[in-house]
């Protein structure tokens, strides 16, 4: 019987804990308090946004949304940054993405501060990744950091697992791939350049799909005989508005031993990253 890992219960079981952290920092006179600057008017971030914005207001933390405007100019963009990020009492910052085009090389990790970096994008936070600072003394990246969450709370073992991610990104494929690493993981890191990609999935134990295709992973990529565990990071929207993602679940949902769904699976969990990596930068400030 194939099992879906769902989200609910992992958030369920920490928000008290996550709670009680806000209220001994408020009871010393700190209200952790995220910063978020979204450009333009994407629909899908301003529904990311506000659901970041729900969620730490949930717990008692305070959240802005900062609105700038899609054509702003590249310089007026890193001037903005600068000064909004300076405001004291911001413990967390983040820079929404993707960004407009004129925006879009800018190495948005390297204009924040560090010690505000919630999204774990500064050079800095992801250098003590790549170090591997099993302290945690550092934001890590927020959907590597939901995923490894999500493996553990159901236990799902990672030390000397065959690891296939699918994806390359700076925000999910390269720090999870130190991350897995760190926590002994035999990890192979697929993009769209990798010569026979079936390969390295039919040999993995878990499989990690976060290239933005619209259910890419099928059976033909799987091994049954290995009880794999499937990972969607994938976001994406029919036409209808239904949502659904990388992995073709049903497709695949009968050939494996687990499985994310899409709502509902890692995404929540992205959020819960965010506000543990919000709540460590305020009590550093404590
Ligand atoms: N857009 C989609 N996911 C993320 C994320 O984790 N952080 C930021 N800043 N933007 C995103």
């Amino acid at each position: 019987m194939t099992r879906v890992l769902y989200a609910r219960p992992i958030k369920e079981s920490l928000h008290l804990n996550l709670k009680s952290t806000v209220q001994k920092l408020k009871s010393n006179g700190v209200t952790p308090w995220l910063r978020v600057a979204l450009v333009g008017d994407d629909p899908a971030s301003q529904i990311y946004t506000k659901n970041k914005k729900k969620f730490i207001e949930g717990l008692g933390g305070k959240c802005d949304i900062v609105h700038i405007e899609e054509d702003i100019t590249e310089q007026s963009f890193k001037a903005k940054i600068k000064s909004l990020s300076s405001e004291k009492g911001v413990h967390g910052f983040l820079i929404q993405l993707p960004l407009p085009k004129q925006l879009s090389h800018l190495d948005v990790g390297n204009l924040i501060p560090p010690s505000l970096d919630v999204d774990g994008l500064n050079s800095l936070n992801m250098g003590e990744l790549l170090k591997g600072d099993m302290k945690g003394n550092f934001s890590c990246a927020c959907t590597p950091k939901g995923i490894v969450t999500l493996l553990d709370y159901y236990d799902i073992p990672i030390s000397g697992k065959n690891i296939c991610i699918i994806g390359r990104s700076l925000i999910v494929g390269k720090p999870l791939s130190a991350l897995l690493t760190n926590r002994s993981g035999t990890v192979t890191l697929c993009h769209s350049k990798t010569e026979n990609l079936q390969y390295h999935t039919s040999n993995a134990d878990i499989i990690i799909v976060a290239i933005g295709s619209p259910k890419f992973l099928k059976t033909h990529h799987l091994n049954p005989s290995k009880n794999q565990t499937i990972i969607d990071v994938g976001i994406n929207k029919s036409k209808e508005g239904k949502l659904f993602g990388d992995v073709d679940f049903e497709n695949v949902k009968e050939s494996v031993a687990a499985i994310t769904p899409v709502p509902g699976g890692v995404g929540p969990l992205t959020i819960l990253s965010l506000a543990q990596n919000l709540l460590q930068a305020a009590e550093k400030t404590l």
